[in-house]
């Protein structure tokens, strides 16, 4: 075997792995869950109710993007992308939320635990059946 031959198989992997570096600069993929009322007080804002945008278009960052707090006030384009029952994503809605609050001391708590964000129950039922508990996201910070 030519030494081009043996490197071919590394190569692959690197242009596979940087298409994906690239794909993700873009938008990221991670999971919703979804929480209803009491929103407040929150991590970010206390009592304020001006923090909520008049849409009702909010949500929660997990620690994998609360970013020490500075998560607060952020604005993302999310789209629901998949989930374990078929026909559960609304297609063709994208919404932008803002984050308003902690999920890991959010004062309602998330449908499930774990999730990359958690939705207000208006900005989950926009991208998808709101009997579901959980979703599959695309999300790009705006
Ligand atoms: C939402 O999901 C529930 C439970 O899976 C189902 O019974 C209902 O028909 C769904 N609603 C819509 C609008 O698809």
């Amino acid at each position: 075997m030519s030494k081009s031959q043996q490197l071919f198989p590394y190569m692959a992997l690197s242009l596979f792995l940087l298409a994906g570096l690239f794909h993700s600069s873009c938008a990221d993929v991670g999971t919703a869950s979804q929480y209803s009322p009491p929103y407040i007080p929150t991590a970010c804002s206390g009592n304020d109710p001006s923090q909520f945008p008049s849409s009702n278009l909010f949500g929660v960052a997990s620690e994998g993007i609360w970013d020490n707090g500075a998560a607060c006030g952020r604005q993302y384009l999310v789209r629901c992308i998949s989930a374990a029952v078929p026909g559960t994503c609304k297609p063709d809605q994208t919404i932008q939320i803002r984050i308003v609050d902690r999920a890991q001391t959010s004062v309602s708590r998330p449908s499930r635990d774990g999730t990359t964000m958690v939705l207000s129950t208006t900005s989950f039922g926009t991208i998808a059946n709101g009997s579901a508990s959980s979703i599959n996201i695309e999300f790009q910070q705006v």
